[in-house]
């Protein structure tokens, strides 16, 4: 191996990282990640029967205000004009989402303007004025009255922690997304769009580069091939972004993680929902919500199947050691341990933790392409700047 730097994980973060350490610095790079492909949880495959683009690893929409970083991905990729919508059935029904005022009418057969409607749903509320809030319930009912937060919120927060939600903390959730007014736009952000012939095609362009070699299905840990920790820490700059008590054998504890498990279905009719997403707020339905990947991409529809479509409905529960970490739970607990983690990785000679395995934090693909953008300015490049 004849690298200037070691990247552990080709997902966004890694990816950005080789990316500016080749063309900045000159410097030749190797990725490695364990998985048999690269992108992190940002990969998607096409779907050969129905000619759907699948996110390996759940939906991914791309957004973004942030003007270096728009900039930046469309070095790599131009962009559908796709906006973000969701639907939701409930009692037999299908309601648009965030709650909005189309929603608040539906639901109560009602004509109410943005005015009305705010006095009414501050009425609903009222029920618990001035109580403490001792659970998820109480709290969702002080935020958005009884009707609305049984109705779109209560199961659906109770199935992805697969707690009843009398039994959540009521410090789960700080608010609940409200609309006055007929916007049913789920993202507020300045640049939408899905990556105009997919994620991968994408990434793959992002080390386009001979500096740049990828070694895919290797452990970082794995002592019995080359690329590994014991071999390379210290000999080396190395960034890391898998998870970080993995890194330090969880020598202090385990983080903990949610994970999805999703469950294949597929119809033979050209569209199954209309829309890309359709939540299930309701107990009777024991997944959260289901994927329709093919209206992602409605530009695409010449090349896609017009008889068949794919859906994946998803299941939330908590991560084991060997299940994907998708969202960190974020505890107390679990914050002061990746505090007590992070003083381990000062002592650490030449590795910079990134990422959201490497930080313990979740970030959309945006928010982790500018964190790496930041930490090779600052920190990455002095490092292999020759
Ligand atoms: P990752 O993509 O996780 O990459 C880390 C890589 O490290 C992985 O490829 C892993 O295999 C590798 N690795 C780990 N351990 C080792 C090891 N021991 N040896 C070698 N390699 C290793 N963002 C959005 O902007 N919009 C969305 O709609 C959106 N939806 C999401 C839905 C879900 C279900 C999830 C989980 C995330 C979603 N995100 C979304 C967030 C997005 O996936 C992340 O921002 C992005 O993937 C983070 O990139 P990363 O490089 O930090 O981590
Ligand atoms: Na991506």
């Amino acid at each position: 191996m004849n690298a200037d730097l070691v990247v552990v994980g080709a997902g966004l973060f890694g990816l950005t990282v080789a990316q500016q350490a080749a063309e900045r610095a000159g410097a030749r790079v190797e990725i490695i990640d364990i998985r048999p492909h690269i992108g992190g949880n940002a990969y998607s495959r096409m779907d050969e029967e129905t000619g759907a683009e699948i996110h390996q690893y759940g939906a991914h929409l791309f957004h973004t205000s942030n003007e270096r970083v728009w900039e930046y991905v469309n070095r790599f990729t131009s962009f559908t004009n796709y906006v973000h919508r969701v639907y939701s059935t409930h009692a037999d029904e299908v309601f648009p989402l965030p709650v909005n005022l189309g929603t608040i009418n539906q639901f109560f057969r009602a004509h109410y303007t943005p005015k009305e409607a705010q006095a009414l749903i501050a009425e609903q509320a009222g029920e618990l004025a001035g109580v403490e809030a001792k659970n998820l319930n109480d709290k969702g009912i002080q935020l958005v009255g009884r009707p609305l937060y049984e109705a779109f919120f209560k199961y659906y927060t109770g199935k992805q922690w697969q707690t009843d939600p009398a039994d959540l903390p009521a410090s789960i959730i700080n608010r609940l997304p409200v609309r006055f007014n007929y916007d049913n736009r789920y993202f507020k952000d300045k640049y939408e769009g899905l990556p105009t012939d997919g994620y991968t095609a994408w990434m793959e362009r992002m080390i386009d580069d001979p500096k740049i070699h990828v070694t895919l299905g290797v452990d970082f840990f794995d002592e019995s091939q080359p690329l590994n920790k014991a071999a390379l820490v210290g000999k080396v700059p190395i960034i890391y972004t898998g998870p970080v008590d993995r890194y330090f054998d969880y020598a202090l504890g385990e983080l903990k993680w949610r994970t999805v498990d999703f469950e294949e279905v597929r119809y033979e009719e050209g569209d199954h929902y209309g829309c890309p997403v359709m939540n299930y707020p309701d107990a009777d339905v024991p997944y959260t919500r289901a994927i329709e990947f093919k209206n992602f991409n409605p530009e695409r529809r010449e090349q896609q199947n017009p008889d068949k479509t794919v859906v994946w409905r998803e299941y939330s529960r908590s991560a084991g050691r060997d299940d994907e970490p998708y969202y960190p739970v974020n505890t107390q607990d679990d914050r002061d341990l990746y505090q007590q983690y992070k003083q381990l990785e000062d002592k650490e000679p030449g590795v910079i933790f990134g990422g959201r395995l490497g930080t313990y934090a979740y970030y959309d693909m945006h928010q982790v392409i500018n964190s790496a953008l930041t930490a090779y300015d600052k920190r990455i490049h002095p490092l292999i700047a020759k």
